[in-house]
């Protein structure tokens, strides 16, 4: 029996029977529908604690092109929870898109709690794991947009665990999931299941959409003149067998030209035909109707008559026709017979049940589509990309796609090779393909958002984040929080900055022969470090660097490139406003300051210093508009610090 359970039933001991009834009947009644863990009995997370996490940019991990004034994208090392508190001081409600692909939990000792890899047979493996990850998850909820959106890669064992721990960190927010196929083969009959496919769950704020696939509208065209403008051709069959679906499978004829079209035996038609209805129905004209009614769209015939039905044009020695059954049987079995156009596999056959009414009709080559017009699809329609597979880059999409946004991701074993592509090495296991996080971001993205990714491993999202702005001119920026990966066994391993940074540096640089990133493409990045102070010394021990870092990060969304250690620094400036910094506030600072309105053009100052209230009034005496804030309250604002929260 373990301790803690002892040491609970010594309690109850303690307690008289109407007591124990009272508590018996409060845990029936308060037991709640989800997930629960052993939250009490495992070791405290020893990254929770109390004190103020600073940023400090590390210049020489940095990349600072030429003219980079200041850093739009962070690569952030340490413990994510305090990257996250870090992050929630600065960026709280201005993520549009996380992506995070966490440690698994496969036993495998994939990730480290409290300094200690979690292996198959830690007693607490699967409460440790959720209890690190609902500490950061809510940490996280706290810096989404009002149309944010969370997407998690998970194996397919861990799902289930953390699908309900999502539900509770983001209640009413699951929009879905997502199913990759990870790899192509899979043949290990040990593990009954060859698993081969892996899942991303998608959680989003209420004013959240993906962006779907605009209608293109270089896609309607009016070859024929129609006088309801240009319109699409949509697929006009359904990957069912004829022998499945008996009542849509039958030829159709243009009412123009009288030539004929035979149905494709392994995709029929998706409409239903009147006559086909009528000669299944035996003369039942209640049969009849009742099917007629039971339809959600329009009879082929009524299509034909409407002129829905597109008929490709052909040149009349095209057109095949077949004087006897023996000439047509002939063609079919010399495989000359009427084809699908692409896949040259054959319409007709001889073991089909209307094989003789073929003979002697006049076959066109092409194949019919449904028109749709442009008037008739509003202009703001979109197509939302499908859940459930995420399709492989190597897979033949077939007719049926037409109307999906389906994603596309190359499998797992590729992502190995992209990484030894920029740094010559197989540096880091199991990263993600950029074609997966690219085919996530594109949907989930707009061009100026902000896409965090805390479990950044390699920096695969900052790579896809890059590629994804070269290729639309967005302006996208990424986040990247990193452990060092250092034990005690490695002490000097840095994993954020050897690998995560260092492919970015290369990326952004141009490797294996592809271009490289402008600035103006987003090609730099800041590397921050953290560093930890007790919250009641935090105004004694911050530095200016430290405070100017964070302000510019609250403030102005960037890390400074340099940072001054001047006890007065112009941090942001507004409209009619100028955000400063003062690390003291002696006579020297004030007269700057009251210089500083008619310098900078602005109607007022905001002033961050240690005795804001003596600032304020002294500014107020000489006539200078200014709200002066707490230097000790804008460090800790938004972090573990009790004193800090208390105050909200
Ligand atoms: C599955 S990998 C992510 C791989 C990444 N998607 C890629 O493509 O390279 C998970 C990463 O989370 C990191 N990690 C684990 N615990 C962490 C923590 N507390 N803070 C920051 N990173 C952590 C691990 O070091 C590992 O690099």
């Amino acid at each position: 029996m373990a301790t803690s359970d002892a040491a609970l039933l010594q309690q109850l001991d303690k307690l008289s029977a109407p007591e124990l009834r009272r508590l018996l009947a409060e845990h029936l009644t308060h037991r709640k529908l989800g997930l629960t863990w052993e939250r009490d009995a495992i070791a405290h997370d020893r990254a929770l604690n109390a004190d103020v996490v600073l940023p400090r940019v590390v210049p020489e991990w940095s990349h600072t092109p030429e003219g980079c004034t200041a850093h739009r994208n962070l690569v952030i090392e340490g413990d994510n929870f305090d990257s996250l508190r870090l992050l929630r001081s600065t960026h709280a409600g201005k993520v549009r898109v996380i992506y995070i692909d966490p440690p698994y939990n496969t036993g495998n000792k994939d990730w480290v709690y409290n300094d200690n890899y979690v292996g198959a047979n830690d007693r607490w493996r699967h409460s440790q794991w959720l209890e690190f990850l609902y500490q950061r998850l809510s940490l996280a909820r706290e810096l989404l947009t009002a149309d944010g959106v969370i997407l998690v890669s998970i194996n397919d064992e861990n799902r289930s665990r953390l699908e309900l721990l999502m539900d509770e960190v983001f209640p009413g927010r699951r929009l879905g999931s997502l199913v990759w196929r990870t790899k192509d083969t899979g043949n290990d009959l040990t593990q009954r299941f060859s698993h081969v496919h892996e899942h991303v769950l998608v959680y989003g704020n209420s004013g959240f959409a993906f962006n779907g696939r605009a209608t293109d509208r270089s896609k309607f065209r009016n070859p024929d003149k129609d006088e309801r403008g240009d319109w699409s051709p949509q697929p006009l069959t359904k990957a069912h067998d004829y022998t499945v679906r008996e009542n849509t499978y039958y030829p159709i004829q243009d009412p123009d030209t009288g030539y004929w079209y035979p149905c494709d035996p392994d995709s029929v038609w998706r409409f239903a035909s009147e006559e086909v209805i009528r000669r299944l129905a035996n003369g039942d004209e209640a049969a009849v109707q009742a099917a007629l009614a039971a339809l959600r769209s329009d009879t082929m015939e009524a299509l034909i008559a409407k002129r829905l039905i597109y008929f490709p044009p052909c040149k009349v020695e095209d057109v095949m026709i077949f004087d006897t059954k023996a000439d047509l049987l002939a063609a079919i079995a010399a495989g000359k017979g009427p084809m699908l156009p692409k896949k040259k596999t054959p319409l007709l056959r001889a073991d089909l049940p209307d094989i003789d009414f073929w003979v002697g009709k006049p076959i066109a080559p092409g194949r019919p589509s449904r028109k749709e017009h442009w008037t008739a699809k509003p202009e703001a329609e979109r197509l939302a990309p499908v859940s459930s597979w995420i399709a492989g880059m190597n897979e033949d999409s077939n007719d049926e796609d037409v109307d999906l946004v389906l994603l596309r991701s190359a499998r797992g074993g590729v992502a190995t090779e992209e990484i030894k592509n920029v740094l010559g090495s197989k540096a880091f296991p199991y990263p993600k393909p950029l074609s997966l996080i690219k085919g996530l971001l594109s949907q989930a993205t707009r061009p100026s958002d902000i896409v965090l990714d805390f479990f950044a491993g390699s920096g695969t999202t900052g790579q896809a984040v890059l590629e994804l702005n070269a290729e639309d001119g967005g302006q996208r920026r990424f986040i990247l929080c990193s452990s060092t990966e250092a034990t005690t066994k490695e002490p000097d391993k840095n994993l954020c900055r050897d690998v995560c940074a260092e492919r970015l540096r290369r990326v952004i640089a141009g490797y294996g022969g592809k271009p490289g990133y402008t600035l103006a493409q987003s090609g730099e990045f800041a590397y921050l470090q953290l560093d930890k102070l007790d919250g009641a010394d935090v105004a004694l021990d911050a530095t200016a660097q430290h405070a100017a870092t964070l302000l510019s990060m609250r403030n102005a969304g960037v890390a400074p490139v340099k940072t001054a250690q001047a006890a007065i620094q112009v941090i942001a400036k507004g409209a009619d406003w100028l955000l400063v910094l003062c690390t003291h506030t002696g006579a020297d600072v004030l007269s700057a300051l009251q210089a500083m309105p008619t310098q900078h053009s602005v109607a007022r100052l905001v002033v961050v210093a240690p005795r804001p209230k003596a600032v304020a009034l002294w500014l107020a005496e000489r006539g200078i508009e200014a709200q002066a804030l707490s230097l000790r309250d804008v460090l800790t604002q938004g972090q573990g610090d009790k004193k800090a929260r208390n105050k909200g």
